[in-house]
């Protein structure tokens, strides 16, 4: 059997697309999951490609996410030819609407770094918003419209790479859990799972929120926590919306055949994935507020994940300073699915020894919480 070149810990969107690409550089990988594939945060997200609705100042962070969002077009093409799987690419628009006299001054403080950067992003009158989405609010003060934030179906998008990776040769073991590392003098050897030891000289952690502690394993503090997201879905004959709605209460994600997502709250330090009535009811009074006619919708379902959260917002991305071999691409909280085309291309990348020419990853360093003490790991800085 050919020898692996790498291990890939994580069958989330960020492990998965990272399997992808680097199988399609010909790099021979296994993607080891605990559960089955998709069954975490990457299942619940509503998929918003919110590069620039999200995003509060220029900086790392931005770029990265304008770079990845780039890439879906592409994206969505080469993983339906492999794989048949269609991710539901819909680009037409976020509108991240003010509610509040607040809000219109943050939204019109975002609209401007958005222009020192050349991005494209409008202000819309209550008026203009209306003409584009009928069945919005008539309390509402106007909208950002960002023309370029689309948005995706997040499971299918999963799926979609983890199965075009094992179209180009990946092995996906899905219910393996990796107990440990192995090394010896300063490199990877490989790793100790529930079904046994895998051996490569490269692996990565892309397990979520549950990276820390195989990270502590090899000396290296980054402290991740859950932040529960709780969501619901209703379900409509004619689609009450064409583009994203985002505001401080809740955001409103159309998908097809008339269904609406409606997320989502956020709990800190909850491991805890219960859908509460609390959570729900407030969602729904926030949605009631932008979008008053979801009240004659069909109740579908309500479901909840726990976004990997880091101590400054920022996704952890690079090798391990001195144990060769050892990757890391973990804490993508809000924006993992957005995100997830570049990490996988910026790992394949370092797996193949290039550096990143473009981007500036110094914020994501992985050793910058190192001498972070105890007890602040797990408390937003
Ligand atoms: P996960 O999807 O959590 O995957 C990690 C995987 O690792 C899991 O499957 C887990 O079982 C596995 N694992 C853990 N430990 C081990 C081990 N020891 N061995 C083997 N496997 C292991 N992002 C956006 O960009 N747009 C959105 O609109 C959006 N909406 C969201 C809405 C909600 C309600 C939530 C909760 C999140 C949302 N996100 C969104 C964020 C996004 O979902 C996450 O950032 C992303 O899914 C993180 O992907 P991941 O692969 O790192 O983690
Ligand atoms: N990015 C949307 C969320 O995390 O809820």
């Amino acid at each position: 059997m050919k020898q692996l070149d790498a291990i890939i810990i994580g069958g989330g969107v960020i492990g998965s697309s990272i399997a992808y690409h680097m199988s399609a550089r010909g790099m021979n990988v296994i993607l080891l999951e605990r559960d089955r594939l998709g069954s975490q945060a990457s299942n619940a997200a509503a998929g918003m490609l919110a590069a620039q609705a999200e995003m509060t100042e220029v900086g790392p962070m931005f770029d990265l996410a304008r770079a990845s969002r780039a890439l879906f077009p592409k994206l969505a093409t080469d993983l339906r030819e492999l794989t048949g799987i269609d991710i539901g690419l819909k680009r037409k628009g976020l509108l991240r609407v003010a509610v509040t006299e607040a809000d219109v001054t943050e939204i019109q403080r975002t609209l401007a770094f958005q222009k020192t950067v050349g991005e494209q992003a409008e202000w819309l009158s209550l008026e203009q918003v209306k003409q584009r989405e009928p069945g919005i609010s008539s309390d509402l003060l106007g909208a950002m419209l960002v023309e370029e934030d689309g948005q995706v179906d997040a499971p299918e998008l999963c799926l979609a790479f983890a199965k075009a990776a094992a179209a180009l040769g990946a092995q996906i073991k899905e219910f393996t859990e990796v107990k440990s590392l192995i090394y010896a003098h300063g490199r990877m050897t490989g790793v100790v799972t529930s079904e046994g030891t895998v051996h490569a000289d490269q692996v990565i952690i892309a397990s979520g929120t549950w990276s820390g502690p195989l990270l502590e394993q090899a000396g290296l503090t980054c402290p991740i926590y859950p932040v529960k997201g709780e969501c619901f879905s209703v379900l409509s004959h004619t689609p009450l919306l064409q583009s994203t709605i985002f505001s401080h209460g809740c955001y409103l994600v159309p998908k097809k055949g008339g269904r609406l997502v409606v997320g989502a709250t956020a709990t800190a330090h909850s491991y805890d994935r219960k859908v509460t009535l609390k959570g729900i009811s407030k969602l729904l009074e926030s949605a009631k507020q932008l979008l008053p006619g979801i009240v004659e919708t069909e109740w579908e379902r309500a479901w909840s994940g726990l976004r990997p959260q880091t101590l400054d917002g920022l996704p952890y991305l690079g090798e391990h300073p001195s144990l060769k071999g050892l990757y890391v691409a973990a804490g993508h909280y809000r924006n993992g699915i957005l995100l997830s085309p570049m990490t996988g291309k910026l790992v394949a990348d370092w797996a193949e020894g290039k550096t990143e020419k473009v981007l500036s990853l110094e914020a994501f360093r992985v050793d910058r919480h190192q001498n972070v003490p105890n007890e602040r790991a797990g408390v937003l800085l």
